[in-house]
């Protein structure tokens, strides 16, 4: 009963001083609304395409009716949006619609409706619900448009509502598929659509969030930097189409970072945008255990695991190479093997521990075998691997027309690999410094990569994905190159260099100590010396000797004879 009587004197207040937003480029904010109260947005002043935006906050299962008025006159329609945190409305043109599914409403949490403003005399007006047991928290959108611009989505042939200025976004197979319909344009009666020769010509964007980063108001912030076609050009990276349909795109899905996918419709010199849409690739308030790439105890204690052998692998590889080969194997074949088992599908975790054992196993088994066999060339083979995936990675978005294709994406990728170990066979004693060095570092990043949530690991990933999923090659995949990612990538090129330097001088003054120590077999100097005595007194002593025993080596500059 209290509450009914607080819901109550709420929407008195709230009726008494109707809330009429002025228009203003930044977000307004109005208190929490209650059932059945409405909103009335003035545009008055308002300039096309510019967008009118308004922080929103609903109680429980709440209704809003939205009515916009004082449209000027240029303006012919408007998209209005509901952008919600996490949680779904409906939004419909007619209120006896909210409670059912029909072909003049919407559900989701991206979602808006064209409305023709120009020479109509019903009110302008949208209905909003929500069914939530919590507050609503959400964003209202009004971008306004002039005759000439193209209409979002009124060529729409395959979803519900007529014209659809909205997107579809769905998750599958690592892969985040984002549907869009093409936008018409008015015919010059004013009334009709042109849809059979369409001029209109459409670009997507996509825009990333920080990862890990699940505030509403970060999240609200990214949908307002893609609301006009202005700041959609601006902010947003444009991805290329491919080989599908030219209204969809496809991307690898980067879990735990946020992304918004714009689209913006253009015709000579007019444009228009659609209404945005986003995804965290996992969900982070109904499941916050998707978002997390580490989500049991077992992961953490293998991360923990392979940062320390990466560590060990950095400080002392170059000591102990045959310990170390034998680590990074192993290492190596059980991150490979469970990442498949846990990619290809969802056994327990048991058997993919089992799997990633056996993988381990078997890695370590052929890399002995690869040592004895002194096959440099397919030694090199794992850094020509890396190689081929960070270019894969890494390339720049216009060839992605022809990593699409498998037929020259393989070939490509082989080729590069090759060239790689081929090139590394030339100088097989820099390749096995570089392959140790550069492995040996990745561990260590991989394993502050899975901790931090940052994108590194989807180096390797990402050919993962591309081998286990059919479709996966028509994916979009360049990832987010953030902060954390950048810091972690100077992080690796410091620990190589470090290591470099570091096993180079090692070799170097092993290699000469082995010079001169098999100059020196003959005697029996002992190594209780430290080397450089150990040197100076061959020099002093046996240095007679070596003219009659000396058959590879020439110390006559060395020593001065
Ligand atoms: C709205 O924002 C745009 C760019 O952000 C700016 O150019 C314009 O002057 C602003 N308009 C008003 C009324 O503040
Ligand atoms: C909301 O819209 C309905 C239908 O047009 C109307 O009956 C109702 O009075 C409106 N409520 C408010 C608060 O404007
Ligand atoms: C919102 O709707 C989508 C699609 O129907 C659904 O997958 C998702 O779980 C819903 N979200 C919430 C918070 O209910
Ligand atoms: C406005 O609408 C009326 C009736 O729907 C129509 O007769 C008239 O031609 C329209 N005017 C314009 C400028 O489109
Ligand atoms: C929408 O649905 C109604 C009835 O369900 C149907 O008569 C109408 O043709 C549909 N409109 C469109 C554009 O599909
Ligand atoms: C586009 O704008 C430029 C200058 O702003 C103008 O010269 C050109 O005619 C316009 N094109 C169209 C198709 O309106
Ligand atoms: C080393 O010294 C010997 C005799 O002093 C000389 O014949 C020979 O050419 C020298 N070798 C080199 C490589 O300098």
């Amino acid at each position: 009963m209290k509450r009914v009587v607080f819901t109550f004197l709420l929407a008195l207040t709230l009726f008494l001083d109707k809330a009429t937003a002025i228009l203003e480029n930044t977000t307004t904010y109005i208190e929490p609304v209650s059932d059945g109260v409405g909103i009335i947005i003035s545009l008055r002043n308002h300039n096309k395409n510019d967008a009118f935006k308004q922080r929103i906050n609903l109680f429980p299962f709440s209704h809003l009716n939205i009515t916009v008025t004082d449209v000027p006159s240029d303006i012919w329609f408007i998209i209005l949006q509901i952008h919600t945190f996490q949680y779904n409305a409906t939004i419909s043109y007619d209120k006896a619609l909210l409670d059912k599914v029909s072909n003049r409403s919407l559900f989701g949490s991206n979602i808006g409706l064209y409305l023709k403003t120009h020479n109509v005399t019903t009110p302008i007006q949208v209905f909003l619900k929500h069914n939530n047991v919590h507050n609503l928290d959400a964003l209202l959108v009004i971008v306004a448009y002039d005759r000439n611009a193209p209409i979002p989505g009124g060529c729409n042939m395959e979803f519900d509502i007529e014209v659809a200025p909205y997107q579809k976004l769905h998750t599958e197979n690592e892969m985040i598929i984002v549907d869009t319909q093409p936008a018409s344009m008015l015919a010059d009666n004013g009334l009709s659509l042109l849809c059979e020769t369409n001029p209109v010509q459409h670009k997507m964007y996509r825009l990333y969030l920080p990862r890990q980063d699940f505030t509403p108001d970060t999240y609200f912030e990214t949908i307002e930097s893609m609301l006009t076609t202005q700041d959609i050009v601006r902010n947003g990276d444009e991805i290329p189409s491919g080989f599908t349909s030219p209204m969809r795109r496809i991307y690898s899905a980067y879990t735990g970072t946020g992304s918004v996918y714009a689209a913006v419709a253009t015709h000579g010199n007019y444009s228009s945008a659609y209404i945005p849409i986003f995804t965290y690739a996992c969900s982070p308030l109904l499941y916050p255990e998707t978002c997390q790439v580490l989500n049991d105890t077992f992961a953490k204690v293998i991360c923990a695991l392979v940062l320390i052998i990466g560590f060990l692998l950095v400080l002392i590889g170059h000591k102990y190479a045959y310990i170390g080969r034998v680590l990074s194997s192993c290492m190596m074949g059980g991150i490979l093997g469970y990442t498949l088992a846990v990619g290809i599908s969802d056994y327990n975790t048991a058997t993919n521990i089992l799997i990633g054992l056996t993988s381990a196993t078997l890695a370590v088994i052929l890399s002995a075998f690869l040592h004895a066999c002194k096959c440099t060339f397919l030694y090199n083979l794992p850094l020509g691997i890396l190689c081929a995936c960070i270019a894969y990675l890494y390339a720049p978005a216009f060839m992605f027309y022809v990593l699409e294709s498998d037929w020259l994406f393989w070939p490509m990728f082989v080729s590069l690999m090759l060239t790689v170990a081929v090139l590394l066979t030339k100088m097989s004693y820099i390749a096995e410094i570089i392959t140790r060095v550069v492995f040996g570092s990745y561990f260590v990043i991989i394993a502050i990569d899975y901790y931090t949530g940052s994108n590194l690991k989807y180096i390797i990933l990402t050919l993962i994905r591309r081998v286990t999923i059919s479709e996966f090659r028509l994916a979009f995949v360049y990832p987010p190159y953030q902060s954390a990612d950048v810091t972690l990538t100077i992080i690796w090129s410091v620990l190589i260099i470090a290591q470099f330097i570091i096993q180079g001088c090692a070799k170097l003054c092993d290699r000469n100590m082995s010079e001169i120590e098999s100059a020196e077999s003959i005697t029996e100097t002992t190594s209780l010396f430290p080397k450089r005595v150990k040197k100076f007194y061959g020099r002093r002593y046996y240095r007679p000797k070596y003219r009659y025993n000396r058959p590879k080596y020439n110390y006559n500059t060395t020593f001065g004879m």
